[in-house]
């Protein structure tokens, strides 16, 4: 394990730390006990300058005091950190994880850039954990790095609701409409004036990535590869004036009839490895079912479990399918820098880091 010899903590990069999801992993690595901030890496603007003196800090409250003095580094610099949080655009991350990964570094990543390549884990740690494993395959491996990403922040929320009706029940088909957060688009996003009073029923690439990581998300690892799990999924996505949280309406056919009784036991009992090995950001329960008429809301629910917990509501049968309900994820922890530290902490459990 490369841990710091100071405090015990591994020490961590982040690259894309200036960022809307760079600022969640700062934030979040403030005070954790596992990891521990080490080095911060962004754009050629950011390059030289103290991380305070960079950052346009978007979130409530100040800077962390940690990672105030960091002087910002060049994203494909050698970094002192085995493990490597990416929160790069596509098109840098396309170069540079693979160029840190090749350096013996651990990257775990945001970016879609290598999450439906048959050798990288696509990781949500309650839902795949075996998924790991694939990383003993990459030719990164013989350097000792490996690529490690996470979903789409969509996909977060609503791979985690199907998981336990995929294993209780089996899936036959989805339907997904979304209502997304502003915060999902980074920093500064989407214009004002397209966003304010106003809903944008369009988001470049995003249906197509809600139309496949969940089936490799939920495929079964087999000789070495994951067989997809199969079932179509149907999306139409929007973009909402919500800071943050996206919310998602879901509608299911499940390939055995269930009550709505035993559907609801299946996500609130839902765990996985996070809970079983105790990790440091794992909500006990991560799947929270409401019972109030207008739950979840994005004002009310987004910070659940520390925004780690993945609201549902609204459970009612439907006519068409089986079931359907609304779920509320926070893009930028549950659905990005929460999820990477989640990621990090179970390699860390798994003896990988
Ligand atoms: N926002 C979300 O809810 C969310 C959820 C899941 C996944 N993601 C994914 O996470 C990634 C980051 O998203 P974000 O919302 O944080 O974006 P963002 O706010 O635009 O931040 C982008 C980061 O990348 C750096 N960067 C940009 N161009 C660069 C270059 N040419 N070379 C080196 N660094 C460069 C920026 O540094 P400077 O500040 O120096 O320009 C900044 O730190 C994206 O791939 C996104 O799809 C986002």
């Amino acid at each position: 394990m490369t841990t710091d010899e100071r405090d015990g903590r591994i020490p961590v990069a982040i690259l894309g730390a200036t960022g809307a999801v760079g600022q969640r992993m700062v934030s979040l690595l403030a005070g954790h006990p596992r990891l521990r901030l080490a080095e911060v890496a962004a754009s050629e603007r950011s390059q030289g300058k103290t991380y305070l003196e960079a950052t346009r800090w978007i979130l409530p409250g100040d800077v962390p005091e940690e990672a105030r003095g960091f002087v910002v580094k060049a994203v494909e610099d050698p970094l002192e950190s085995r493990l490597v949080l990416s929160a790069l655009d596509a098109k840098v991350a396309d170069e540079v994880e693979p160029l840190q990964a090749s350096r013996g570094k651990l990257v775990v990543s945001n970016t879609k850039s290598f999450r439906m390549q048959a050798d990288v884990p696509l990781l949500i740690p309650e839902v795949n954990a075996d998924h790991l494993a694939l990383l003993d395959r990459q030719g990164w491996a013989a350097a000792g790095g490996g690529i490690v990403t996470n979903p789409n922040c969509v996909v977060v929320g609503l791979a985690m609701a199907l998981a336990p009706l995929h294993r209780a029940f089996g899936l036959e088909a989805v339907c997904v409409t979304t209502l997304q957060a502003l915060s999902g688009a980074g920093y500064p996003g989407v214009p004002s004036l397209d966003s304010q009073g106003n809903v944008i029923p369009f988001i470049d690439g995003e249906e197509e990535k809600i139309e496949t990581e969940p089936g490799k998300i939920l495929g079964t690892l087999d000789g070495g590869r994951v067989v997809p799990a199969d079932f179509p999924i149907s999306v139409s996505v929007n973009r909402v004036p919500v800071r943050d949280g996206h919310t998602e309406s879901v509608f299911v056919k499940l390939s055995r009839k269930a009550s709505l009784g035993e559907i609801r036991e299946a996500l609130e009992g839902f765990t996985g490895e996070p809970q079983r090995l105790g990790l440091a950001s794992a909500p006990p329960r991560p799947i929270v079912v409401r019972d109030e008429r207008d739950r979840p809301q994005p004002i009310r629910d987004v910070e659940a479990g520390h925004g780690m917990v993945v609201t549902v509501g609204r459970l009612r049968p439907d006519p068409v399918y089986d079931v359907r309900f609304s779920l509320l994820v926070h893009n930028t922890v549950r659905g990005a820098a929460g999820a990477a530290l989640l990621n990090a902490e179970l390699l860390a459990a798994t003896g990988r880091l």
